[in-house]
């Protein structure tokens, strides 16, 4: 086998995942406006479920009950159903692949350019965000998840917490000690609702990439206390933070990806590929130093199965996540596997998915047949012409 490493399993708290292959979580716009799952939300995780994946992290699903149009809601129990329908079906379409779910709470936003900041939050409002988690945990397990992921990173109410921006004075702001002590109870609150069986992992900056913002210096300090405080992966992202957002047009709320650290969750193709493997190498390392063997996955612009490998092999991290990747091949861990790299329809980091998401709108891969939400079974690089494609797939 030509990547060992990429396909050799990984076993979280008894949990086996058949590769090391994680398509991280994102934002499909495919629900209904208020959040339920749809059809198309199934073909497309379907999708990806039968191209091979080890593991699928479900889009971040809101917490709260809050106007936030097409996104993921898991912020009460009327949503279980319809969530535990979409597992059921990612199970049936493959047996092997492990399902989490991103647990999220966002902070609001109006159009005025108005955004909620951790600053806003009343020192007797903090005991409801940890509940708010909790009680997603909760509508995660009975809806048959394999693992959950708490949001930590980019620009919601966690990473705003941990960030070196958070100015509160109550304690939960300030210092990083202080910083940290909302996300770690989070975390343990949600522990004690899924139990010590139960794979928990967390996903967090390594760099916030704005001037206030966390750097690896603290961000590995972050890391060391979830290892120590049993997250059982925790996967690297960066940037995505309003601090460095544009001016909106006027009647549009602010973007976190407008700016330069909006720039680097997604890196464009102006990036090199793998620009944010260093921030993953830079937290396991301080966390192996510490004496924690907790698996790091790294994530952003890996497109070559042999680069996967080369990340692995130099142990820079543990597992590869893979999102813009896999949405412009789902059949990319399997025709790596296969050894069919010559087949692969690889992501050109043009970001026209995110920009969908931004705006709110469907998102889909500009490689794929104009309106078609998921990829044909058989796409291939040298059926590039949409009207082909469509002639045969639709
Ligand atoms: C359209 C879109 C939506 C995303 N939504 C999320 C999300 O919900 N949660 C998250 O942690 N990351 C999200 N991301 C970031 C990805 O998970 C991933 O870290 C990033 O795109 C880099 O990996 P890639 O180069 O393989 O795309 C999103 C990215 C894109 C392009």
């Amino acid at each position: 086998m030509k990547y060992e490493k990429l396909f050799s399993p990984i076993t979280l708290r008894g949990v086996i995942f058949p590769n090391r292959i994680q398509r991280t979580s994102m934002v499909t716009g495919l629900t209904t406006e208020d959040g339920r799952v749809t059809e198309d939300l199934i073909r497309r995780y379907q999708r990806e479920a039968k191209g091979g994946v080890g593991a699928l992290v479900v889009e971040a699903a809101v917490i709260i009950p809050s106007k936030s149009p097409y996104n993921l809601r898991i912020s009460s129990d009327e949503f279980v159903p319809g969530i535990a329908e979409m597992v059921q079906a990612i199970r049936e379409t493959s047996s092997e692949v492990k399902i989490g779910i991103q647990i999220m709470q966002h902070l609001k936003l109006s159009r005025s350019g108005w955004r909620q900041k951790v600053e806003d939050f009343q020192t007797h409002e903090l005991p409801h965000i940890v509940e708010n988690h909790v009680a997603a945990a909760r509508r995660s397990l009975r809806a048959g998840f394999d693992f959950i992921e708490i949001h930590m990173a980019h620009a919601y109410v966690l990473s705003s917490f941990l960030s070196r921006a958070n100015r509160r004075t109550d304690g939960y702001g300030g210092s990083l000690q202080n910083r940290m002590k909302l996300p770690v109870q989070v975390f343990q609150a949600v522990r004690s609702e899924v139990g010590e069986a139960f794979p928990l992992g967390i996903r967090m900056n390594g760099e916030d990439f704005h001037l206030s913002g966390n750097t690896l210096a603290q961000s590995s300090k972050i890391a060391v206390k979830f290892a120590q405080t049993g997250a059982d992966y925790i996967s690297v992202s960066g940037g995505s933070r309003f601090e460095d957002a544009l001016t909106p047009p006027e009647g549009s709320p602010p973007d976190p990806m407008s700016g330069y650290s909006g720039h680097r969750m997604s890196p464009w193709f102006w990036w090199p590929d793998g620009a944010n493997v260093y921030l993953a190498e830079g937290v396991r390392e301080t966390i192996r130093k510490a004496g924690f063997h907790t698996p790091i996955v790294t994530a952003g612009k890996i497109r070559e199965p042999e680069h996967a490998e080369r990340i692995l092999r130099q142990e820079r991290a543990d597992i590869i996540g893979l999102c813009r990747t896999l949405l412009a091949d789902p059949d990319w861990p399997i025709k790596a596997k296969e050894g069919r790299e010559a087949e692969l329809v690889r992501c050109g980091a043009c970001n026209s998915c995110l920009e969908a998401d931004s705006r709110y709108e469907k998102v889909s891969c500009s490689r794929w047949p104009e309106g078609l939400l998921n990829a044909p079974d058989s796409f291939r690089p040298a059926m590039a012409r949409p009207s082909d494609i469509k002639k045969e797939f639709i």
